[in-house]
């Protein structure tokens, strides 16, 4: 069974995350969509809300499934009996992070394999971090995300906007 695991952040969930599971979920019979369970990260969206955006955006996919990881990658990758990690590229300075990491996971899990993904260009400027940015000044981030997506991050810059008033 070919089985891959795509870790990140999703924080939240973005269409260029959605771009990268469209391209490699044909090739793959079970795609793990995994979270990173990092609470220091201080993120927007607590896990179980990052786990339902995604749920539902790749809901089309009877082989993608969404789970949460904390610790090492490697060690998810071990015990969930997956030798292949795939990750997003949009550009030189993400193909640079992502050698680093791959090379250090590699040293870690002699059998662990990533391979990365170019972002389709029209989301190569995408980022869950500037949507989040958009969002927070009232801008109009639904060309990004999942109307589910857009309608969570809209009443979420609400909530910390009216925080800090
Ligand atoms: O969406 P992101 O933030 O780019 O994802 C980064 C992620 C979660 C894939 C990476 O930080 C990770 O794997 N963290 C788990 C801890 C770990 O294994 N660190 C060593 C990586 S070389």
């Amino acid at each position: 069974m070919r089985k891959a695991v795509y870790p990140g952040t999703f924080d939240p969930i973005t269409l260029g995350h959605l771009d990268v599971i469209a391209q490699v979920a044909p090739l793959f019979d079970e795609l793990v969509v995994a979270v990173l369970h990092n609470p220091s990260k201080r993120p927007w969206f607590d896990l179980d809300e990052r786990l339902d955006m995604i749920r539902d955006a790749v809901r089309a996919y009877s082989h993608v499934r969404a789970d949460a990881f904390s610790g090492l990658l490697v060690d998810y990758c071990r015990s969930s009996g997956v030798q292949c990690v795939v990750r997003g590229v949009r550009n030189h300075v993400d193909l640079q992070n992502e050698m680093a990491m791959a090379q250090m996971n590699r040293a870690l899990h002699d059998d662990l394999v990533t391979v990365f993904v170019p972002t389709s260009p029209e989301w190569s400027f995408v980022s869950s971090s500037l949507v989040k940015d958009v969002a927070m000044h009232g801008g109009d981030i639904s060309r990004f995300v999942t109307p589910h997506v857009a309608n969570a991050l809209a009443a979420r810059a609400g909530g910390l906007a009216n925080r800090h008033v």
